[in-house]
């Protein structure tokens, strides 16, 4: 049976860097606190005339580049982000119109932190399913939007980044994404909201006075639901996989706070180079940040042609997830 493989990655971050020291004089903060309780060192802020398309116009543009393709060639675009230019129409469009996909049809998704790896679930089962050939998936956030700068718990967590795949059709048999495995929680939706701005509190005085068009995050009750969850899907993908966790190369996680990936590492019984970290560098991009640092792991030589890598995400609603590829570049 064919395979979906990834036939390029890229990624952008805007060139702006806030280092913690920067925000220490805009918020009751330190370098040592967001150093040892996050692994953060700086993030990448947009300037107020790029929005989230431009930063994946870029990545975009990169990741055909890496792929040999045209943007001519691809049928399909999907952005997972939920930090989007504008209500409508989607992002996915913008970057359609930018790099010149006139044969691709464009589509959003939300799904928060795990948006890029629900996005590459859905991108493989529509090539799978026969009708397009050549999709390009990308998430892009602008997350500097939306913080509060009056809460120093999540305020310093956030950064703006975007990473872009090209996922084909391959003759060869069991290789590239292998198996996903994505899950939602809508229970505990409360957590993690930006909950002003939408229909349920539309943008008003009140819901600005009130913060409530910027991201509400409990982070010690998010913490602790995104390492059982996201340890309970690698396990779960494993077996599914028939492998172990032994049998990975190299772990992508979510990049949100690296005391998250080393209690995912201990559980899993995994040293700790099998795990790319770049958060020090971007802190949270949501979901760029797998694709981010999937795209540095790859061009730093990290990932070799052949590993068996994994991809795992958590974020809002809750959602999350984890998907094995064999590396086939
Ligand atoms: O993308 C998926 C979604 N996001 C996440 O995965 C984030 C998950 N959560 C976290 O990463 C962590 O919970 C945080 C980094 C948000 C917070 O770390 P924590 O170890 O859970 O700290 P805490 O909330 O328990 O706060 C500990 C102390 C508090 O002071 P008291 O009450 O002990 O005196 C906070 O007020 O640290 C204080 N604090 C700060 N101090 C300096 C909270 N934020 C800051 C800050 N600078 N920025």
């Amino acid at each position: 049976m064919s395979s979906v493989v990834v036939a390029g990655t890229g990624s952008y971050v805007p060139d702006r860097v806030v280092t913690n020291e920067d925000l220490s004089k805009i918020v009751d903060t330190n370098d040592e606190w967001i150093s040892t309780r996050t692994g953060i060192r700086e993030r990448r802020f947009a300037s107020d005339e790029e929005a989230a398309s431009d930063l994946g116009i870029e990545a975009a543009r990169r990741a055909l580049a890496d792929a040999g393709m045209d943007a001519s060639e691809l049928d399909a675009i999907l952005v997972a982000t939920c930090s989007g230019d504008m209500i409508f129409p989607n992002t996915a469009s913008m970057i359609q119109h930018a790099i010149g996909a006139r044969q691709a049809f464009c589509l959003d998704l939300s799904a928060a932190c795990s948006g890029f790896i629900f996005a590459l679930k859905v991108a493989k089962d529509m090539i799978r399913g026969g009708s397009e050939r050549a999709i390009l998936v990308v998430g892009a956030e602008k997350m500097s939007t939306l913080l509060d700068w009056e809460d120093r718990d999540t305020c310093i967590l956030f950064g703006d980044a975007a990473g872009a795949a090209v996922l084909t059709l391959s003759d060869e048999p069991d290789t590239g994404l292998l198996v996903e495995q994505l899950a939602s929680d809508g229970s505990l939706g409360e957590l993690l909201s930006v909950p002003g701005g939408g229909s349920r509190a539309p943008m008003s005085e009140q819901v600005l006075a009130d913060r409530m068009h910027c991201i509400k995050m409990q982070g010690r009750e998010v913490f602790k639901h995104a390492v059982v969850n996201m340890t309970q899907a690698a396990l779960d993908i494993c077996e599914a996989a028939g492998l172990h966790p032994d049998d990975i190369a190299c772990y992508i996680p979510h990049q949100a706070n690296v005391r998250i990936l080393r209690a995912i590492q201990e559980r899993l019984e995994q040293p700790e180079e099998k795990f790319f970290v770049n958060l020090h560098k971007y802190g949270n991009t949501s979901a760029a940040s797998v694709i981010v640092a999937l795209d540095e792991a790859v061009k730093s030589g990290r990932i070799k042609t052949g590993d068996r890598v994994m991809l795992a995400a958590f974020g809002a609603g809750f959602t999350w997830g984890a998907c094995i590829l064999k590396w086939t570049r």
